[in-house]
């Protein structure tokens, strides 16, 4: 997939919010690879909805789901993750969002990828799985300006470094924490890794991560680095609903 690194900034996040609760979610972002196609009523066209048809069946149960349809040209391999916090229902309904807006988005792409705040989807013609994405990231970031970048940068790398090594042991591939900023102020994280990952290779990867905050985020009040196989997350604010 081509290499890709756009930078976001949350200007209306309440009323981006205020649309979500009508409209329903809509995706952070997502990457069609444009590297080969497939036409309609191709063999891989089928393959590709009957990996859609599995993911969205195996994955809200557990939060990760995984596999490959077919065989030679027309084989393809396909992820899907829920944030580790997300109820089955919502992650079956973020999964079939996905499915349904990455193929208008992406119609006729043997590889793609897409994220929502929920979930993420991914397939190609290659097999990705187990593999660390390298290619596909973007940063989402709070244009707000902390009062001592130096400390709060430090806190922040002190945070997402503890969730990383947390996150790569775990069998969810996920942990959330927070840590002290002030008297009355507190940093929290979020780190996760798709489950196909070996521990050893989450943690890499959300290291990756990690080091590209200084590129998107450094003394913003929060910021994701968010790819195709682990995100970190950062905010001054409980983002989670647990
Ligand atoms: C695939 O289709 C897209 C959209 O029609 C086009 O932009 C792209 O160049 C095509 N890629 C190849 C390899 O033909
Ligand atoms: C944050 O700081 C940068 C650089 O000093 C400045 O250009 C920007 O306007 C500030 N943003 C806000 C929201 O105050």
């Amino acid at each position: 997939m081509s290499s890709s690194h756009f930078t976001f900034s949350i200007y209306f996040l309440t009323f981006a919010l205020f649309l979500q609760t009508i409209f329903g979610a809509s995706p952070l972002f997502h990457i069609c690879s444009n590297s080969e196609n497939f036409t309609t009523n191709d063999q891989y066209e089928s393959n590709l909805r009957k990996l859609l048809g599995n993911l969205n069946y195996q994955t809200p149960p557990l939060g990760f789901g995984l596999g490959s349809v077919g065989w030679y040209q027309y084989q393809t391999y396909g992820i899907a993750l829920c944030r580790g916090d997300v109820a089955t229902t919502d992650c079956k309904t973020c999964v079939n969002e996905a499915s349904n807006e990455i193929h208008r988005l992406c119609p006729y792409d043997k590889g793609a990828i897409i994220w929502y705040d929920n979930c993420l989807l991914k397939y190609s013609n290659k097999n990705f799985l187990g593999k660390i994405d390298n290619e596909n990231w973007f940063s989402l970031l709070n244009v707000q300006n902390v009062s001592d970048p130096t400390i709060f940068n430090q806190k922040t790398r002190e945070l997402l470094n503890q969730l990383a090594t947390e996150a790569s042991v775990t069998t969810k591939k996920y942990a959330t924490g927070h840590i002290e900023l002030g008297e009355s102020t507190n940093l929290y994280g979020l780190a996760q890794c798709t489950w196909d990952l070996s521990s050893d290779d989450c943690f890499q990867c959300l290291e990756d991560a990690i080091g590209q905050l200084p590129s998107c985020c450094d003394g913003k009040e929060g910021g994701r680095v968010v790819g195709g196989s682990c995100n970190i997350r950062y905010e001054i604010y409980p983002f989670l609903s647990s």
